[in-house]
């Protein structure tokens, strides 16, 4: 009788334990195919037209900060990563269909935060103001009334709305690349250009007639970036932030940084 009853309980724990490991099983390939669009893949998206973090290296192939970044926490967690170039404002709505993440100099808003997760910020920035040398614009209210050049749907553009919401006479010109600001800038079709500050400070070493202005002088937010990835994807967002953290333990993340941001 005693053995019968042993058996029994050991027949119910057993069946148990098994109805466990097979619910287990479900939710893990449940949250798996949510995790990535091709298995054993990292799609990526990026606007490579923003130095040093994205650009076109000479092979023709995307460079720069975010892409070796990206790389290297691709390579932490043994998937492939494939980068796709495409407009800056497309990438959020792409999150999930198109790509997996995005990584492109991409500053945390509230906003943005409606729509996708970010990963822990892995680079501190602030706006910066381009304009002509010898230009009377040194802070906030000289750009007010003024033509300003931004690339589309970043958060220099989001400035420029605010400052034309405050003075109805400034005018915005929106690009789809920082760089046809900068063109505009240069030609005298816009008399300031609001982008980052690693950007900026490119640009204005690669033309003569223009100076990057500190954005703190104006009194711009700081701002941060991170890897954007979709909304709920808590499995892939622990993961990017396991590699990142691994990558600023063992000095790739400041080698990165020696190589592609302070040798800018
Ligand atoms: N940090 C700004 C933003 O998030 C600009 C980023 C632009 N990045 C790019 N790869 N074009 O809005």
């Amino acid at each position: 009788m005693k053995k019968r009853i042993i058996a029994l309980i050991m027949t119910i724990f057993c069946g148990l334990s098994i109805c466990a490991c097979g619910s287990e099983n479900t939710v893990a390939k449940a949250s798996g195919s949510h995790e990535l669009i091709h298995e054993g893949k990292l799609v990526v998206g990026t606007n490579a037209a923003f130095p040093p973090f994205e650009y076109i290296g000479d092979d023709g192939k995307p460079d720069g900060f975010d892409i070796a970044l990206i790389k290297a926490i691709g390579d932490e967690l043994g998937l492939e990563v494939e980068i796709q170039d495409m407009e800056f404002d497309s990438l959020v709505a792409s999150i999930g269909s198109k790509i997996d993440v995005s990584i492109a100099g991409m500053t945390i808003t509230e906003e943005r935060k409606n729509a996708v997760d970010f990963s822990d910020s892995y680079y501190d920035a602030v706006q910066y103001v381009l304009v002509p040398n010898g230009s009377e614009i040194k802070g906030y209210d000289d750009l007010k009334g003024k033509k300003i050049g931004s690339q589309m749907g970043t958060t220099g553009d989001f400035i420029s709305e605010d400052i034309k919401a405050e003075d109805d006479s400034t005018t915005i010109s929106t690009y789809d690349k920082a760089l046809d600001a900068v063109n505009d800038l240069v030609n005298g079709r816009v008399d300031a250009v609001i982008l980052d500050k690693n950007p900026a400070e490119v640009f204005a070493g690669q033309y003569d007639e223009v100076v990057a202005l500190d954005g703190n002088d104006f009194g711009f937010e700081p701002e941060k970036y991170a890897i954007a990835l979709s909304k709920g994807n808590t499995e892939l967002g622990g993961k990017i932030n396991g590699a990142l953290k691994t990558l600023k333990e063992n000095g790739t993340y400041d080698e990165l940084i020696k190589k592609y941001i302070e040798a800018e």
